[in-house]
């Protein structure tokens, strides 16, 4: 089912059109909160997650949003439909700038979703997307929704480093040593003629690795330009990492077959939205950049702090 704007998708980006989103988690690390409400769906401020990463998306030269969900998780979806009587109210009361933020999400881009039936792991969400792609794209962009990497901008990297060198551009962040266990991360070495020196070339890539087999600390964040071989290679892996089929484990397969796969290094902020902690975090830094939040909670946190033991 197609939601938001209408026309063809338009042509707005030569490296990609389409954005999934891969979003049909269950959220158990948000439980109570996710029983009914999909983590996506949760403010950062006053903005649902999946808001932010669409605008991301919109902002990369996506026309068309896929949303990966499961059953029971349309909320995320329904967040994109025009809600036409909630509009004419906030018109009638002059409401004009809640009318604004209501309208953003839907006039984003073309949002679609498919169905991932079988909570299968990341690799198999996104081959959910292939049989909404049309004939002409040779690659798209996926966007978890648990990260927010900011400043904007990353996917524009790895785009012109697609059109320069082809094939799968991934975005790495440098984690610490201890922390390599939760992610993706990469093999790399340097590219000889790269004008910027945070694009590396990535020559092996592992789910999860224990400290001593991570093969560097540059990790996956959550931002892809995924070749349309990716298809093809998700459908020779077989369950890896916590038992699922993980896209690490194809991109690792492109790698093996000679397939050129960068990373583009985001030496900004990164953000954690799929646990408490890291969306916490994610609230704070928002709230304080905002005209209305930002000032009142300096003041109350810098209070706060130093009653830091109370
Ligand atoms: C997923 C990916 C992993 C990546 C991470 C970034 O893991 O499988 O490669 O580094 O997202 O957030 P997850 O966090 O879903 O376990």
């Amino acid at each position: 089912m197609v939601w938001g704007m209408t026309d063809a998708v338009p042509h707005t980006n030569s490296a990609f059109r389409t954005a999934v989103v891969p979003a049909a988690g269950m959220g158990t690390r948000f439980l109570p909160a996710t029983k009914t409400v999909p983590k996506e769906l949760l403010p950062v401020v006053d903005t649902p997650g999946i808001e932010l990463v669409a605008g991301e998306a919109a902002d990369s030269g996506a026309g068309r949003l896929v949303i990966v969900t499961s059953p029971g998780k349309d909320g995320v979806v329904a967040h994109f439909v025009e809600d036409l009587v909630l509009e004419s109210k906030l018109k009638e009361s002059g409401k004009y700038h809640l009318l604004e933020k209501v309208r953003k999400a839907p006039g984003l881009l073309e949002v679609e979703s498919v169905v991932q039936d079988q909570p299968l792991g990341l690799g198999h969400a996104v081959s959910c997307a292939e049989s909404v792609l049309d004939d002409d794209e040779d690659a798209i962009a996926v966007l978890l929704p648990d990260d927010l990497v900011m400043p904007r901008g990353v996917l524009e990297t790895m785009a012109r480093v697609r059109q320069k060198r082809g094939g799968t551009v991934l975005c790495a962040i440098d984690v610490p040593k201890d922390q390599v266990s939760s992610y993706g991360v990469f093999e790399v070495e340097t590219v000889p003629d790269a004008v910027n020196p945070d694009v590396l070339k990535v020559t092996g890539m592992v789910e999860k690795p224990a400290i001593e087999d991570a093969p560097s600390t540059f990790a996956a964040a959550g931002r892809y330009i995924l070749d349309r071989s990716i298809f093809e290679a998700l459908r020779r892996i077989e369950p890896g990492a916590g038992g699922e089929l993980q896209l690490t484990d194809a991109i690792a397969l492109l790698i093996k077959d000679g397939h050129p796969v960068h990373v583009v290094v985001h030496r900004g902020t990164r953000h954690d939205l799929g646990n408490p902690g890291g969306y916490i975090r994610a609230a704070v830094d928002f709230a304080l950049n905002s005209d209305e939040y930002g000032p009142s909670l300096r003041e109350w946190l810098t209070d706060r702090l130093k009653r830091a033991d109370s």
